[in-house]
């Protein structure tokens, strides 16, 4: 498998999140109420796994790699379109989960921003996974010998190989935080 193969494959996925939102968006149109659980579920999933461990594949293996090449003036412009477009999207998530957690502790109104911010991700994630898909990945993959390509395909699994444990790591971390134990019982990192 070629490393965008793995790539496309977690695009497949987003996409499965992306469609649940605009379901649960489309019930909130008709109820009038946001379901703080589901903000929840799929405000972890674009942090953890579309953010941190695919957006993080992207940037700082694959775009790391492909800064070291001479790129054509057109993949350098959509690779710094690509960066800004993940930047945005890693601000949005925080937005939605700050408006859940006021909407959770009492205020009411919060509700609009979720769900202003559900639908700006909504809008966002389709048009980048297409540019991606059918823009971008092929023609990077020239810039890549083979050999090349098998050692990023390694380094992308080596990579996703980290994200359980950094994942449940911050889980005690925040955990240990929330009960004023800052000085938690020291695990290494990785
Ligand atoms: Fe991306
Ligand atoms: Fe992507």
């Amino acid at each position: 498998m070629k490393p965008i193969g793995l790539l496309m494959r977690e695009h497949r996925l987003i996409e499965r999140l992306i469609a649940q939102i605009n379901r649960e968006l489309a019930e909130t149109s008709k109820t009038g109420r946001v379901d703080p659980e589901f903000i929840q579920a799929a405000a972890d999933f674009i942090r953890t796994y579309a953010d941190r461990t695919h957006h993080g594949k992207e940037e700082d293996i694959l775009f790391k790699e492909l800064a070291t090449k001479q790129l054509a003036s057109e993949h350098k412009k959509i690779m710094d379109e690509l960066v800004e477009e993940h930047a945005l999207a890693r601000k949005l998530t925080a937005s939605v989960a700050a408006a859940r957690d006021a909407y959770v502790r009492g205020n009411s109104e919060a509700w609009t921003e979720m769900v202003h911010y559900m639908q700006e991700l909504t809008r966002l994630y389709p048009g980048h996974i297409e540019k991606e898909d059918k823009r971008f990945f092929y023609p990077c993959m020239e810039y890549f010998s083979k050999q090349e390509q098998d050692n990023m395909l390694r380094t992308f699994y080596e990579f996703d190989q980290r994200m359980i444990h950094e994942k449940y790591q911050k889980v005690v971390d925040d955990l240990e935080k929330a009960a004023g134990q800052t000085q938690g019982i020291p695990v290494k990192r990785i």
